[in-house]
């Protein structure tokens, strides 16, 4: 087979990709690992940045998102007993997130491949990049019990944390910088009515918890737990309890219970590997870089790598300029280490940390408190979570 430019994997990075080079004409090839209900069946944070939004648009796949996803303009912090307001919308420019599963995203995106006759393929086998220090790079992987080569101009490493594209760049050129969080997140899906329209996020003296949603009828809810900890060690009934202790008294008194629909528990991990290109090969998203979640940046620091790598590959394609790709790796790392960096903060000014010593927890209260006494420190909290620019 031969392609333009062959990505392996079809997580959210890949598809939006595929979709947004096809649109302009340029030639691609989606290698996917798992199935299609596999990948549609994972469940991921909600929160999009208005960036990833407008690029949905741009991919023509935001009609279903701009329907039922919903706009928040703010969310809470509760801590020290008491809720405070970060509003994005005053203190961001005007700007707000959308509230659009991550799930529902990719099945949009799935949708828009299958209308414009898009070549993506499933349960790929072995997928392997060869030659990417050449002017002919290509992939080998098995389809359907048969070995396949594609050769193409540009691989793109899109296949996630555990992917294989990374992994076949030397380890004399890979850098990599990780911290592994002491804590994960217990969380579970039910068909309740959230308990509040807008985001909770509570730091508390038990730990961490979040109360999120999907839609006015669908709750998603976290609490954090130690990492030895088991899903099976958490009933539905214990899960509630937990969530309740750690948020203000009359916010646990209207929380509406149910059963859980899907219960899962998740490392917290900050990763970053440089650089992000290796000869022909590009790496974006998940490949390249992993935040916790506590500041729902995952899904938006793919976001800012694959516009980058887009505009790179029109600027080739349309235009014969490379400068673009040969600045790709420099410009995205410069986005993915700022979005490190807002995790990092949130999930430090968060959670409970079981090594913290009595003057560490006084400073973590006087996070919140400074932050809530300063709009400056607001209206940088609110830049971050909306998303920096592009
Ligand atoms: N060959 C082919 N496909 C692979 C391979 C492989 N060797 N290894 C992994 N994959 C596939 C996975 O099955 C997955 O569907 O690559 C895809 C990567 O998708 P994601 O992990 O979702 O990563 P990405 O598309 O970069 O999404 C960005 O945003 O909210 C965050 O972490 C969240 O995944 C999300 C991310
Ligand atoms: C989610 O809805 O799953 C979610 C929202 C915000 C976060 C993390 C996860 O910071």
């Amino acid at each position: 087979m031969k392609t333009q430019v062959c990505i392996i994997g079809g997580g959210p990075s890949g598809l939006m990709l595929a979709q947004l080079l096809h649109l302009k004409g340029i030639d691609n090839i989606v290698l996917e690992r798992q199935t299609r209900e596999y990948v549609l069946a994972r469940i991921r944070a909600g929160v999009l940045e208005h960036g990833f939004a407008d690029l949905m648009r741009e991919a023509q796949c935001g009609e279903r998102m701009d329907r039922e996803g919903e706009i928040h303009d703010g969310f809470y912090i509760a801590h020290a007993g008491k809720m405070d307001r970060v509003d994005l919308h005053k203190y961001s420019g005007g700007n707000s997130v959308m509230v659009y599963g991550q799930t529902e995203l990719t099945r949009d995106l799935y949708e828009a491949r299958d209308r414009m006759g898009g070549k993506v393929y499933h349960n790929v086998e072995d997928a392997q990049p060869h030659d990417m220090k050449t002017d002919t790079p290509y992939v080998t992987c098995t389809l359907d019990g048969e070995k396949v080569r594609i050769d193409c101009d540009y691989i793109i490493g899109a296949d996630g944390f555990h992917g294989v594209s990374r992994k076949s760049i030397p380890s004399d050129v890979l850098r990599e910088y990780e911290r592994v969080y002491p804590f994960g997140w217990l969380g579970i899906l039910s068909r309740t009515k959230p308990v509040s329209p807008e985001l909770i996020y509570a730091k508390h003296e038990r730990g961490f918890a979040l109360c999120s949603l999907r839609s006015q009828v669908l709750s998603r809810y976290y609490i954090q737990v130690p990492l030895t900890d088991k899903v099976e060690d958490w009933s539905d009934e214990a899960f509630w309890d937990e969530l309740k202790r750690r948020l203000p008294a009359e916010v646990g008194a209207r929380m509406e219970t149910g059963p859980s629909i899907e219960k899962s528990i998740a490392p917290l991990r900050s990763f970053v590997a440089e650089p992000m290109r290796y000869g022909r090969m590009f790496l974006a998203g998940d490949a390249a870089h992993i935040v916790p979640p506590t500041g729902a940046r995952g899904l938006n620091s793919a976001a800012s790598d694959i516009y980058y790598l887009y505009h790179a590959m029109l600027d080739h394609y349309l235009n014969g300029d490379d400068t673009g790709l040969d600045n790709y790796s420099d410009k995205a790392l410069a986005r993915v280490w700022k979005a490190q960096r807002f995790s990092w903060w949130m999930t430090m000014a968060l959670h409970k940390f079981p090594d913290n010593i009595a003057y560490d927890q006084k400073l973590q209260e006087i996070e919140l408190e400074y932050l809530f006494s300063s709009e400056r420190a607001q209206g940088s909290l609110a830049e971050n979570y909306v998303g920096l620019p592009f």
